[in-house]
């Protein structure tokens, strides 16, 4: 296609594309399905591919994100960001309308707002574009997190109606509840640590490091004020009906009140729908709607005295704690869960409560017995927060963490100042190696489906398999007749399992195709702690074998972008444990593969092969570009030098102690223009 052709085309793609975002996620009324959309937005980026100087900053195709940011810039706030007056009680803001009146000398109107619960934002417009997206901060300076906030497909990166002129307009950033649960049940299933509500993984997120992770965070936006100058509102409600005909999601919730009874009635309404809600508030913002008398009524140092936030009390239900149980997860932790007399609460039933930890316990002073109360507050998951003292009946019993694994009896380990007890008894914990296993086998790894819904759990009773790499050596004898009846989990219905001849066929079959899964699959597969799937792809793409990252020291490990301590630490622990190393040669043996094949760093790349380290500071690059330039390559980045290293290369100041190791081992030292040499060659 030639290049006007292509201009007008990418135009009236992004056009059409901006409007389905907006008819989807902003206004809930989709008009084409998926499918179309898709093909849209491919049609888009394929032509962006092939005219890279037609891509807008704002174009439809930047909400995938894949950008990487490693530090967020500091940036100034052009109007502070403010917090609010807060209270809990009906006199304070009784109290708070009174005070209006007092120094207003016309009547006024109020305007009520749900008080979303996720991270305050500030998003910068210049003639219809957004140009900027900053986080609250301290007030005065927050963080620059414009490419992340990019993916959230209801914050317009263009303007509808388009207007002219700069603006900020400030909203909240939230993850709506069943996002959060499935973000967790996610994290859980890799062994990482989930976050404790929604507004912690809504922080979170925004704060990654790779923009295309975000963009499947599934965040939202709720927008709720704007600041310019010269903006022809005279009230906020005005404004917050501009604000939607510009294309912004606006909560349709928000309400003019003449009277504090109607601001009461709104404050009862949203108590009452709160928990139906698909997203967390905690409570409601009462604004005066006129901005001259906001003007007039003025601000505090920290708070405007037009606006007060009422907070709703977390729901809270009072019911006796009979027992605590002692989880073991698929990474050997601990977890104390308190037993409850089923009380209702925010809408569902309550049985159970997360006790955290040990030192939660301590601090609670917990005893059998105890009337406790139980609150759902930000956190989705319900937790004990009191016990009622004076209704305990002595003697009481004081619950004791479990000194011994309540499943295998090894006993339990805690590292010091950590606060998770674990089960050190990896290999032979039965709901460790079963965790284990299903990891193995699930979709995302090794996708050995056929092995679901409790075979595992039959293979492991007959002592069939005790880890992963025993699946490999199952025969067609081992496994025919085989049967037990089994719980089903979902609808606590016994059933039984009878591995037939077809059973056993399609689980042998299985097994033998996933002996072409990919190196990154296997990798994510092990189950190594805090090893997810996105990590494994980029640790199996940089390492290329299993050999390779096996023998890197966490120094090396850090060095690969976004590896962190904790990350390199787990991972260094799995391949020091001989364990470990045993399974990997069993599963080598039965022929999976432990390496990136061939096609994915094709050998014509200038650099294939090769491995460098980069040293100092350069001119016309930064040692990221550096880095990303010799991987784009091909070629390996290396934090320190060895006889494998085939080039270092060096800018100014490069550290001696690295400039004498090279000359030791006659390593060559090149500049950016000899790697630019080598590429061209
Ligand atoms: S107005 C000058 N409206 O609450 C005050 N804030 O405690 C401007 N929030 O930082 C804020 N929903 O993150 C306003 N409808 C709403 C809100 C809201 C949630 C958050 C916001 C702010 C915090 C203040």
């Amino acid at each position: 296609m030639e290049y006007e052709l292509a201009r007008k085309r990418i135009q009236e793609l992004s056009r059409q594309i901006n409007e389905h975002n907006y008819r989807y996620y902003v206004l809930a009324q989709p008009s084409i399905s998926d499918y179309e959309y898709d093909m849209l937005l491919e049609e888009l980026m394929a032509l962006e591919k092939q005219f890279p100087a037609l891509l807008d900053k704002n174009s439809p195709s930047q909400r995938v994100g894949g950008q990487i940011t490693k530090k967020f810039p500091a940036a100034w706030h052009k109007y502070p960001m403010l917090s609010l007056n807060n209270t809990y009680s009906k006199e304070e803001l009784m109290a708070f309308d009174q005070r209006i009146r007092k120094t207003l000398d016309s009547s006024h109107e109020y305007v009520c707002e749900l008080k979303y619960d996720g991270v305050a934002i500030s998003l910068t417009y210049i003639d219809g574009d957004l140009v900027r997206a900053v986080t609250r901060g301290d007030g005065v300076q927050g963080d620059e997190v414009t490419i992340n906030i990019k993916t959230i497909r209801s914050i317009p990166l263009k303007l509808r109606n388009a207007s002219v002129g700069t603006f900020e307009v400030r909203g909240e950033v939230y993850m709506p509840n069943a996002s959060f649960l499935a973000l967790n049940k996610e994290k859980d299933k890799t062994g990482e640590a989930g976050f404790a509500n929604p507004r912690n993984a809504a922080a979170g997120s925004l704060k990654l490091q790779n923009s295309a992770l975000v963009a499947r965070r599934n965040l939202d936006c709720f927008i709720y004020g704007v600041h310019g100058e010269g903006l022809p509102f005279e009230t906020h409600w005005e404004s917050l009906q501009a604000l939607k005909k510009w294309g912004f999601k606006v909560s349709d919730d928000s309400r003019r009140c003449a009277s504090m009874e109607e601001v009461f009635g709104f404050i009862e309404e949203g108590e009452k729908r709160r928990a139906s809600l698909p997203f967390g508030i905690d409570g409601v913002v009462v604004k005066v709607n006129n901005y001259a008398q906001q003007q007039a009524l003025s601000y505090t140092s920290k708070f405007p005295r037009w606006a007060i936030a009422y907070k709703y009390k977390a729901e809270r239900a009072a019911t006796r704690l009979t027992d605590v149980s002692f989880q073991v997860g698929r990474t050997g932790a601990v977890t104390p869960v308190a037993i409850l007399d089923p009380v209702l609460l925010a809408g569902s039933t309550v049985k159970r409560a997360s006790l955290y930890n040990e030192d939660k316990i301590n601090e609670l002073d917990l005893h059998y017995n105890d009337m406790v109360f139980v609150e759902k507050g930000g956190d989705i998951i319900p937790k004990i927060v009191d016990v009622d003292l004076p209704a305990r009946k002595h003697p009481a019993k004081k619950i004791n963490f479990a000194g011994n694994c309540p499943e295998c009896g090894t006993p339990l380990k805690k590292e010091a100042g950590e606060s998770v007890h674990y089960c050190p008894n990896s290999q032979a914990c039965p709901p460790q190696i079963q965790g284990k296993i299903e990891h193995f086998i699930s979709r995302r790894a090794m996708n050995i489906e056929s092995l679901g819904q409790g075979k595992t759990e039959l293979l492991i009773s007959k002592n069939k398999i005790s880890d992963i790499s025993d699946l490999y050596y199952l025969t067609y004898d081992d496994l025919i007749g085989l049967e037990k009846k089994v719980l089903d989990p979902e609808s606590q219905k016994e059933r039984i399992i009878r591995f037939r001849d077809k059973t056993v066929k399609n689980i042998l079959s299985a097994l033998e195709k996933s002996r072409e899964v990919p190196f990154e699959r296997v990798l994510f597969a092990l189950g190594i702690r805090h090893l997810g799937e996105t990590m494994a792809k980029k640790l199996a793409q940089h390492f290329s074998s299993i050999d390779r990252l096996q023998e890197a020291s966490t120094e090396e490990l850090i060095a690969v972008h976004e590896v962190g301590e904790k990350m390199a630490e787990s991972i260094r622990a799995y391949f020091d444990n001989p364990n470990n190393l045993h399974i990997i040669e069993r599963l080598r043996d039965a022929d999976l593969l432990f390496r990136t094949e061939q096609t994915q760093t094709p050998a014509r790349l200038a650099l294939a092969g090769k491995s460098f380290v980069v040293s100092g500071v350069f001119d016309k690059y930064s040692r990221d570009d550096i880095k990303q330039l010799i991987e784009g390559q091909g070629g390996e980045v290396k934090s320190s030098i060895s006889s494998k290293t085939s080039y270092v290369v060096a800018g100014d100041n490069m550290g001696p102690e690295k400039r004498k190791k090279a000359e030791a081992l006659h390593i060559p030292i090149i500049g950016e223009k000899e790697l630019e040499d080598l590429i061209k060659e």
